[in-house]
Order: structure tokens, then sequence, then C-alpha cells
């Protein structure tokens, strides 16, 4: 379908200009989008970005608490005819203070034509299909991935959880996954829920010790703060390790960042902003080359296996633009949602 087709099949089902397709978090999880297209969503997303076949400004945020975030994030990419904002926090406190997930917002949908809304919907769990796609992208070219027969993850949350939904897609000769995390519960959810559908044995480690030094590759999805809270020791990190990080520099020695033998970033724009936020107090190591740049083959991700590799990806709007039209589609499709006048 060409751009004008496409705007003619929406229209032929949401009256655009006139209506919104409004989705709930549970719409967009039966919405039936798939986690080997969230990946290719998210590869297309990552070119194009690696590319800057894209609009995307770095993201802007409002801070009204210590480590707590609310960001803009819109993009629009013309090779996926498709543009829209999302509008996310992240209040780490907030499953003790309220019984909330940390991170919380919307994504609103525009027409690329006429730039008229066509969907408000939840974006907590595009979000949580999105950042393991990108970890599981990144794994690819990071690591040697048909070698890889060791994952861990550390934070078993929204977003570690999926981690285990993705991981084995692109790393095919898993044969354990190490998980670890502080709240015993989120780990046993990941075993009794996705445990029969992998085929590698999933590990529940007693420390990120144990998770650090049995993984060949391993990711991070906890909390983010502004200044690091170490609790990964340098000496736990071995050569030959590819660090996949979802939260900033958070749970890492400073030193461990610096002696990578390389260090990618999903955007330098947008880490740049970051450190004049005020994180990364120590500084950025040297940046080998953004994550979309490798995956468009524009730069070279792993040499060889004594590389200790680091890849901090903290999420870009590319990255939810694609998911948050396949959504879309497939709910229009489908007859879902609820359509609410403007
Ligand atoms: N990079 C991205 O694109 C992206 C996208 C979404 C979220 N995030 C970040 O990922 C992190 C996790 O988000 P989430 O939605 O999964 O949150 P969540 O609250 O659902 O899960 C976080 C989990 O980490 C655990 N945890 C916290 N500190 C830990 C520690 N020191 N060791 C082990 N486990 C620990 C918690 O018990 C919890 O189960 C947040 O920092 C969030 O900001 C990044």
């Amino acid at each position: 379908m060409d751009k004008l087709e496409y705007r003619e099949w929406i229209n032929s089902k949401l009256n655009i200009g006139k209506e919104i397709l409004y989705l709930t978090m549970d719409e967009c999880i039966n919405s039936g989008v798939t986690v080997e297209e969230v990946i290719d969503y998210t590869e297309l997303a990552l070119i194009a970005h690696g590319k800057k076949e894209l609009d995307m400004p770095a993201k802007i945020g409002l801070h009204p608490y210590k480590d707590t975030f609310m960001h803009a994030m819109p993009c629009y990419i013309p090779s996926v005819n498709s543009m829209g904002i999302k509008w996310g926090g992240c209040w780490p406190t907030n499953r003790e203070r309220y019984g909330l997930t940390q991170l919380s917002g919307l994504y609103v949908l525009n027409d690329p034509e006429s730039g008229w809304p066509l969907a408000i919907m939840d974006c907590i769990w595009l979000t949580a299909q999105r950042t393991p796609a990108v970890t599981a992208v990144a794994a690819k070219y990071m690591a040697f991935p048909e070698k890889v027969e060791t994952f861990g993850m550390i934070g078993c949350g929204a977003q570690g959880y999926q981690h285990i939904r993705y991981m084995p897609k692109t790393l095919p000769n898993l044969k354990k996954i190490y998980i670890y995390d502080l709240f015993e519960p989120a780990m046993d959810r990941v075993v009794n829920e996705l445990q029969a559908s992998t085929a590698a044995q999933i590990v529940k480690c007693k420390s990120i010790e144990e998770l650090v030094k049995s993984s060949e590759v391993f990711a991070t999805a906890t909390v983010i703060t502004s200044k690091p809270e170490p609790k990964i020791k340098d000496e736990w990190v071995s050569k030959g390790q590819t660090i996949l990080m979802c939260d900033c520099h958070s749970l890492f020695e400073d030193k461990t960042m610096k002696r990578a033998d390389k260090y990618y970033v999903d955007s330098i724009d947008q880490h740049t902003l970051l450190t004049e936020y005020g994180y990364y107090p120590d500084g950025l190591p040297e940046i080998v080359a953004e994550t979309g740049e490798v995956v468009a083959g524009l730069a070279k991700g792993r040499d060889n296996d004594e590389q200790l590799i680091v890849d901090n990806n903290v999420g870009l709007a590319a990255e939810d633009v694609p998911v948050a039209k396949a959504i879309f589609d497939k709910a229009l499709e489908r007859g879902m949602g609820r359509k609410l006048p403007l």
C-alpha cells in the first residue's frame, strides 16, 4: 500500500479529522502484534536512526523529583510512514508508594499526511516490547549470536520479563538464561510463566555476582539513577562479555564502562543531553558509534571473542513509532478500541 492508499484505508474505518481511536493497555496487548514483528520494526527503526533518515529530536523532559522523569518523545520515520509522540514517565518508587508500575504514559499517533491525530493508546505495553527488541537486535551485532549459550537478565520487572521472551529470537543457541531481581516474586513469575516457552533453562541466581560471572551476554533493567549506585564490581566483569543496558550506568562502576574495548550508545545527542541533566557525573566513555549505525552497517560491532563490549540503550522515540503504528493497524483491522469524537 502506498501512502495515499494507506490513508484511504484508515479513512474507510476511522473518520480522520473527526474522530480518534482510543486503545487501552489490554487492547494493545490483544492487538496481535508478535515478538517477531516488533523485532523487525525495531531493526527498521534502528537502521533509519543509523542513517539519519528520520525526524527525531533528543527527548526533552521534566524532572519533578530526584530520579524521576517525564519525557516527550516525538518521531517521524518516512520509511515506516508513521509519526507520533510518546509522553512517558518513570517514577522508580511507584510500586512501594502506590502499587503502580514505575513507567506510565500515553502514545499519540498522527496522520503524516494531514498531521491530525489518529489514535491515543497506552504506551506501557509498547515500551515493554520495543525495549527488549532493541536489546535483542543489539545482541546480534554486539555478540557473535550463534556462539552465545548464556544470557543473564538483571531486573525482572516489566522490561526484564519481556527480555526473556525476546532474547532467544536473536540468540538461538541459548542453553541457560540467568535471572536476578531483588524482588523474589518477579523472578518466580518469569520461571512460572516463561520456562515452558523457551528451550533454554531459566536459572534464578542468588546474587548479581553469580549472574554476571555466569553470562556471556547480560542485560540490565532495574532503576535509572542520575548518580550510579554500583552493584556490579568491576572484577566480576570479564573480557569477551557483552553488556546491554536499559538503565544507563546505574549498576556499574565507572571503571568498567571506561575499560570496555568498545562502548556504544543508542543516541549521542540523547546521552549528551542526559549528561547536561546531571547523569554520568564521571563523564561518558569514548563512544565508538551509535547502535543504529552498527545495525545499518555503517559501523562495526564486535570484532573478536576477546572484546568487552558495552551498549547503552536508553530508548529512542524512533523505536516507539513503528510499534504504535503496528498496534493501530491491527486494532483498526480487527475493529478493536473505542472511537472518540474530536
Ligand atoms: N532503555 C529503554 O528504552 C527503557 C525503556 C523502558 C524502561 N527503561 C528502564 O528500565 C528500568 C526497568 O523498567 P521496568 O519497566 O522493567 O521497571 P519495573 O519496576 O517493572 O522493574 C524493575 C525491576 O528491577 C528490580 N530491581 C531494582 N533494583 C535492582 C537491583 N539493584 N538488582 C536487581 N533487581 C533490581 C525491581 O525489583 C523490579 O522488579 C527502569 O530504569 C526504566 O527507566 C528503559
